[in-house]
């Protein structure tokens, strides 16, 4: 039978392809204040410029490819049941061919109704503006998890992680909750792996295998490290 590979990723897997992190740009993302462009509160203040930043993150993205941490995960699938879990917006994982893709923290490239969250359209393009409506005629918004709101598709990622086999986790500083929880929910007996150049903050004292590396190589040489185990 094949082995199940739960893969826990977060910014640092996406910043070889020019999409920066978070918490390496002095708390400031791109020039905000992370609370005014990633918050109930902040939408409720300005809306034009949460309008703008997701535009600008869109943009990003749309020129951005994956990398070789990317492609090497996508090639997994090959001889593992692999199930990615991302705190990424971005579309990365699945440019790079990962199909088993659960975006914690929503996607950027679909927009949701303010008035029932249901309503999920996708994106053509990169501009969502004031004035751009539901069926039902409210304002669309982000479909990004901000600060504050419910992880629904966290339930879900529990469930994966009890079913792993094996488990890594590539590029996430792990503050965030709860996703940085995932692990706690990871049996004990199996092989767990991290690769991240700086150590993240774990709470748990599980024996992890770590590769202090970027993701570009440190995720090639976790899948040899992988493909090793018995
Ligand atoms: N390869 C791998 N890891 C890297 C690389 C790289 N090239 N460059 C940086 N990193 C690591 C950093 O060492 C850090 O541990 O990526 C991690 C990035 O951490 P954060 O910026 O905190 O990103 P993340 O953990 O994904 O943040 C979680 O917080 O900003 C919010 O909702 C947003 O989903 C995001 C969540």
């Amino acid at each position: 039978m094949r082995k199940k590979i739960v893969i826990l990723t977060g910014a640092g897997i996406s910043a070889e392809s020019g999409i920066k992190t978070f918490r390496d740009s002095g708390g400031l993302w791109e020039g905000h204040d992370v609370m005014d462009v990633a918050s109930p509160e902040g939408w409720a203040k300005n809306q034009e410029l949460v309008l703008n930043f997701y535009n600008q993150r869109r943009k990003q993205a749309l020129t951005a490819s994956p990398n070789p941490g990317h492609l090497a995960l996508a090639e997994l699938e090959k001889d593992y049941d692999v199930i990615i879990v991302t705190q990424n917006v971005d579309d990365l994982h699945e440019k790079a061919g990962s199909t088993n893709v659960l975006h914690l923290h929503g996607e950027l490239f679909k927009v949701r109704s303010t008035q029932d969250e249901s309503l999920v359209y996708d994106l053509d393009g990169w501009e969502l503006k004031t004035g751009d409506l539901c069926e039902k005629g409210s304002q669309l918004r982000p479909h990004i998890v901000w600060f504050g709101e419910m992880v629904p598709m966290m339930e879900t990622a529990i469930e994966q992680a009890m079913q792993a086999d094996i488990f890594m986790v590539v590029g996430t500083s792990l503050v965030v909750y709860p996703a940085a929880g995932l692990l706690d929910y990871v049996n004990s007996h199996i092989p767990k792996i991290i690769v991240d150049p700086n150590m993240p903050s774990i709470r748990t004292s599980q024996s992890i295998k770590f590769f202090t590396e970027k993701a570009s190589t440190g995720v090639i040489k976790a899948i040899e490290y992988i493909r090793s185990l018995k």
